[in-house]
C-alpha cells in the first residue's frame, strides 16, 4: 500500500521529536501538526489524511478532544501518552480509538502501528464504490420507524464502517432526521432546490450538516413544509449524481407517501429497505406498497 499519510495533533513535550523521527520512517508521510483542536480541526478539514496521531495528556479531555476530531474526519485515531495509566487504556476502549502507543517508544514501532491502523481500514477503502450505494428507508404507513432506522444506519454506516456516508432526508414536508440526530441545519433542501445556477460538488457541501459524533453529513429536509414543494424530482436526481461519487453510502428517509422525488431517489436505489410494524393497517399498506412498487 502506499505511503500511510497522519496528523498529529494535542499538545505533548515528546511529540515534535516524535514527528521528526516519524517523518524518516518508510511508509510514513506526515502531513502535518496543529497543538490546540481548534487548529488541528482547521487543519484536518483541509488535510486528506489516513490516520490521525493524538497526543493525550490523560483521560479528562480524552472524550472532548476526540469529539473535537471526529467533528472534521472520520480516518482512525491512534492515541499517543507518555506515561502508562491503565484507566486511560479502558476510556480509550470505550472511546473507540484504534489503538494507544505509550512512550517511549522506538518511532518503528509507531509506525508499524499507524501502518497497520491504516492496513485495517483499507480493505473498506479499497471497495469503495465510484458511486456511492444508495439505501431508501421507506414504508406505506407513518410513524414505522423510517426516520429511526435511517438515521441509525447512516450515523453506524459512518462511524463504524468509517464510509463517507450522507443521510439524506427526502420527506420534503415534516422531515425529522436532523432533529432526530440533534442538529439544527442552517441550509436544507429547499435552499439546494432555490439556489440559482447548476448544483456540483462544492455548492452541494454548503448544503449540508455534519453529524459530529459520527461523521456523517446530513441534507436535512425543507424546514417548513411548504417549501418541501419547491424540491422537484430533477433537484434530486442532481444531488444523487453530484453526491454519488463523493461517498461510500447515501441512505435516502422518507415519507410515507410515493411522491415525484422520492421516486427518482427510489429509481437510482440499490437497496430499499421497507420498515413495517406488525399491525393490519400496517401491513395492508406494505402489500399494497409492494405492489406499486413492482408495477414501477
Ligand atoms: N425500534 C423502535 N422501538 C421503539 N420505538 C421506536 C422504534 N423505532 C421507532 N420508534 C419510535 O416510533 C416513533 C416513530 O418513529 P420514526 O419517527 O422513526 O417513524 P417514521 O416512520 O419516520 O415516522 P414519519 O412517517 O412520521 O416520518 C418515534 O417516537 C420513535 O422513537
Ligand atoms: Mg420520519
Amino acid at each position: 500500500m502506499s505511503s500511510v499519510r497522519i496528523f498529529l495533533t494535542g499538545f505533548r513535550p515528546s511529540i515534535g521529536a516524535l514527528r521528526d523521527e516519524l517523518a524518516r520512517q518508510p511508509g510514513i508521510e506526515v502531513a502535518g501538526a496543529a497543538g490546540t483542536m481548534s487548529e488541528s480541526a482547521r487543519r484536518l478539514r483541509l488535510e486528506d489524511v489516513d490516520v490521525v496521531l493524538h497526543a493525550v495528556l490523560g483521560r479528562t479531555l480524552l472524550q472532548e478532544e476526540l469529539g473535537a476530531i471526529r467533528a472534521v474526519t472520520p480516518v482512525p485515531i491512534v492515541l499517543v501518552a507518555e506515561e502508562h495509566d491503565p484507566g486511560l487504556l479502558d476510556a480509550a476502549l470505550d472511546a473507540d480509538v484504534a489503538d494507544v502507543v505509550v512512550l517511549p517508544q522506538a518511532a518503528e514501532r509507531v509506525a508499524f502501528t499507524l501502518r497497520n491502523v491504516a492496513r485495517r481500514v483499507a480493505p473498506q477503502v479499497e471497495t469503495v464504490r465510484k458511486h456511492a450505494r444508495v439505501i431508501t428507508v421507506f414504508s406505506p404507513k407513518g410513524g414505522t420507524g423510517k426516520t429511526v432506522v435511517s438515521s441509525h444506519l447512516a450515523a453506524a454506516m459512518a462511524k463504524h464502517q468509517r464510509a463517507r456516508t450522507l443521510l439524506a432526508d427526502l420527506d420534503l414536508q415534516f422531515g425529522d432526521a436532523a432533529i432526530m440526530l440533534g442538529l439544527e441545519p442552517e441550509q436544507t433542501l429547499h435552499e439546494l432546490a432555490t439556489a440559482p445556477g447548476t448544483l456540483d460538488a462544492d455548492k452541494l457541501r454548503g448544503y449540508l450538516t455534519r453529524h459530529a459524533p459520527s461523521g456523517l453529513d446530513v441534507l436535512a429536509a425543507p424546514l417548513r413544509p411548504e417549501d418541501g414543494e419547491l424540491v422537484a424530482d430533477g433537484h434530486v436526481e442532481r444531488m444523487l449524481d453530484i453526491a454519488g461519487p463523493l461517498y461510500d453510502v447515501i441512505v435516502v428517509d422518507t415519507s410515507p407517501s410515493f411522491h415525484g422525488p422520492m421516486l427518482s431517489a427510489l429509481d437510482r436505489s440499490d437497496v430499499l429497505l421497507f420498515v413495517c410494524t406488525p399491525e393490519v393497517p400496517t401491513l395492508k399498506n406494505v402489500r399494497l406498497g409492494i405492489e406499486t412498487l413492482r408495477l414501477l
